[in-house]
């Protein structure tokens, strides 16, 4: 299949190692544009044979993306507390098994501002998950390596009981971008 982005293979080499998404789950795909890794998921959840997928897939960008089938997509900005009102409003109380989150913020090069800023939008995807998961959901982010890092895991460490970095070989070793995935809450 024809990926809109290579950011597909970061998720793909990530769910090898850590079977994240299964057939019937609920996932919530943040920072979705221009929409590769809604294209892996829908491959995840589809129903062989048949049409539509097995499950529900909610993604979130800031910018517009081209339709992906049986994906519903929300345009906003996920630092708005309206947009977290419609997400919460379209799962209508509905646990989530796993929120992705690729935001990148648009960086300044100032590096305190920018780990701030990065900071910022995965507090938020933390928070979003402590409400919305599953007791034994995951969230999978991004984040980078250096400013603001250590206090992130510290972040990480308060809401999930497993809690482990992650850097997928398609992500270039020379680039400051990373994942953490933390697993089952602490409820
Ligand atoms: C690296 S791209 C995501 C690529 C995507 N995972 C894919 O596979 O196609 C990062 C995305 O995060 C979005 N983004 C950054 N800040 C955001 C915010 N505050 N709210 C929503 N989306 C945001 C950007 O618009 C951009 O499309």
């Amino acid at each position: 299949m024809g990926y809109r982005s290579r950011a597909a293979f970061k998720l793909i080499e990530i769910d090898e190692k850590d079977k994240l998404i299964r057939p019937g789950m609920t996932v919530v795909d943040l920072g979705s544009a221009p929409g590769s890794w809604s294209q892996v998921l829908r491959q995840r959840l589809a129903r062989p044979g048949r049409q539509g997928i097995h499950g529900r897939i909610i993604a979130l960008d800031i910018l517009p993306m081209e339709p992906v089938a049986d994906v519903e997509f929300v345009l906003g900005d996920f630092r708005d507390e309206e947009v977290d009102a419609q997400l919460s409003a379209m799962l209508d109380g509905q646990k989530v098994d796993l929120v992705l989150s690729d935001m990148a913020p648009n960086l300044s090069g100032v590096a305190s501002a920018d780990a701030a800023r990065i900071a910022h939008v995965v507090e938020l995807a933390v928070d979003f998950s402590h409400r919305h998961l599953k007791p034994s959901g995951a969230l999978l982010v991004k984040c980078f390596n250096g400013s603001g890092y250590s206090q992130l895991v510290e972040e990480f460490k308060r809401v999930f009981h497993t809690v482990s970095p992650r850097k997928p070989p398609s992500s270039r070793s020379e680039s400051s971008e990373t994942f953490l995935l933390g697993r089952n809450l602490r409820v």
